[in-house]
């Protein structure tokens, strides 16, 4: 579940604001529902939850194979073919997965960027590891991938000879693309992203599901998280469906110069969750001069270093802050009077004490101009990470549309590829 409050929104938006925007709201949803919007070709993901049943399988075996066969998973990706993955990796299993990784392999994500060290001192610290590779790309040529690509495919070569192919399996096109050709040629075990879902779209495809299986994340209980929001979120009227509030809550605000969104939380494991949102808006939002630009910060930390801004700086801001209600552990103050000026805290609860911290910054934020909505979300686990999922990608599509651009393109991408294509002396 995702529960919408307004309370530290309703001295902004008043309910005849939303009654006022419900039907921009609904010819979205009949526009994304009935897909006849532009880029309608790439609405497949509303309907991934459903007829997986039997891909499911396949992706959890292969997934137990996987962790069977390696202690190191190196995800190759970079975008939607890498975000949605780590976001729900970190979401679900925690931001230190890695060092708890027991009995599946820890994973480690490349192919985001061209930077050699990083790409060196991950191939030094596989060196004496047992080692997958899980590549991803829907398109099979984007640069930053296909040279991790390149580099780890020598790499399992030298190390495993033959059977290096038995340890990299891939997540391409059905049929396009050179990682496909690489993939017939070479025998590697495959999956398909669908060709109507987009990158940012594609977390409940193989492209999010095999990593998590692999670091034994129960994958059906992400898909029945996914099927629930869609149940829960089919009725276009706002009153009902907090979804669309969310969507059209983030337009009001738009439409009166609140040109940044900053989602905000306070459990560091939703880092990652927040750099996929910001894909996922920025990407369908930000195109034709438009757009609400998609910031990010994890409080209490950043209140040391950007609370500032927010509570004094430009008033071109508001807050979606991402509330987990039900931490997996707690821990209480300890009591010792000593003179650490803290025992007005001893006993009490430290998520009772992030939970107060939350609710005294919206307060203080509201305060200085800036509207707070907040999303509570009941655990971090792989229900919760389905439905969040599946709420963020519908409020994005309905978002977009009551924008007035296309949510499932991305043209301003390619700019800077064909400069450095250019200065790379890549043949026309
Ligand atoms: O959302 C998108 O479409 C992009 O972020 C792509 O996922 C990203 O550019 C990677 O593309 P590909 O999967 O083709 O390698």
């Amino acid at each position: 579940m995702i529960k919408f409050r307004n309370d530290y929104l309703k001295s902004f938006i008043t309910e005849a604001e939303i009654a006022a925007i419900q039907p921009e709201i609904t010819t979205a949803h009949n526009t994304l529902h009935n897909r006849t919007g532009p880029g309608n070709d790439f609405t497949g993901w509303l309907d991934l939850p459903k007829g997986m049943e039997a891909q499911l399988e396949r992706i959890a075996q292969v997934g137990q194979r996987i962790a069977g066969l390696c202690d190191t998973l190196i995800v190759i990706g970079v975008g939607g073919s890498y975000l949605g993955a780590r976001a729900a990796l970190e979401f679900i299993r925690g931001k230190n997965y890695n060092a708890f990784a027991e009995g599946t392999p820890t994973v480690h994500f490349v192919g985001t960027d061209l930077c050699p060290d990083t790409i060196v001192d991950l191939l030094n610290l596989c060196r004496d590891k047992s080692v997958c590779l899980c590549v991803v790309s829907k398109s099979g040529g984007t640069t930053e991938p296909a040279v991790a690509f390149r580099i780890f495919r020598q790499f399992m070569e030298e190390k495993y000879g033959a059977a290096a192919t038995e340890r990299i399996y891939t997540i391409t096109d059905e049929k396009n693309g050179s990682l496909r050709a690489l993939t017939t040629q070479r025998g590697y075990t495959s999956f398909v992203i669908p060709g109507d879902v987009g990158g940012r779209f594609s977390v409940l495809s193989p492209v999010g599901l095999l990593p998590l299986a692999a670091a034994g994340v129960d994958i059906k209980a992400i898909i029945g998280g996914a099927q629930a929001a869609k149940a829960d979120f089919a009725d276009a009227s706002i009153q009902n469906n907090d979804c669309y509030r969310y969507a059209a809550a983030r337009n009001i605000l738009y439409r009166r110069g609140l040109t940044t969104e900053i989602m905000a939380f306070y459990d560091p494991s939703l880092a990652m969750f927040a750099e996929w949102w910001k894909q996922l808006f920025g990407e369908s939002e930000g195109k034709g001069g438009q757009g609400i630009f998609p910031a990010s910060v994890c409080f209490t930390t950043d209140l040391h270093s950007l609370g500032q801004y927010v509570q004094d700086g430009k008033r071109n801001l508001f807050e979606t802050v991402l509330s987990v209600t039900q931490p997996f552990t707690d821990i209480a103050v300890p009591h010792e009077g000593g003179g650490d000026g803290l025992d007005f805290l001893s006993g009490k609860s430290l998520h009772h004490i992030n939970t107060t911290a939350m609710e005294a910054t919206a307060e203080a934020h509201v305060g200085g101009g800036v509207p707070n909505i907040i999303l509570e979300v009941g655990k971090r686990d792989a229900y919760h990470l389905g439905y969040a999922a599946y709420f963020f990608q519908l409020a994005c599509g309905v978002s977009a549309y009551t924008l007035g651009v296309n949510p499932f393109d991305q043209p301003g991408v390619e700019e800077y590829k064909k400069a450095m294509f250019r200065l790379l002396g890549k043949p026309e």
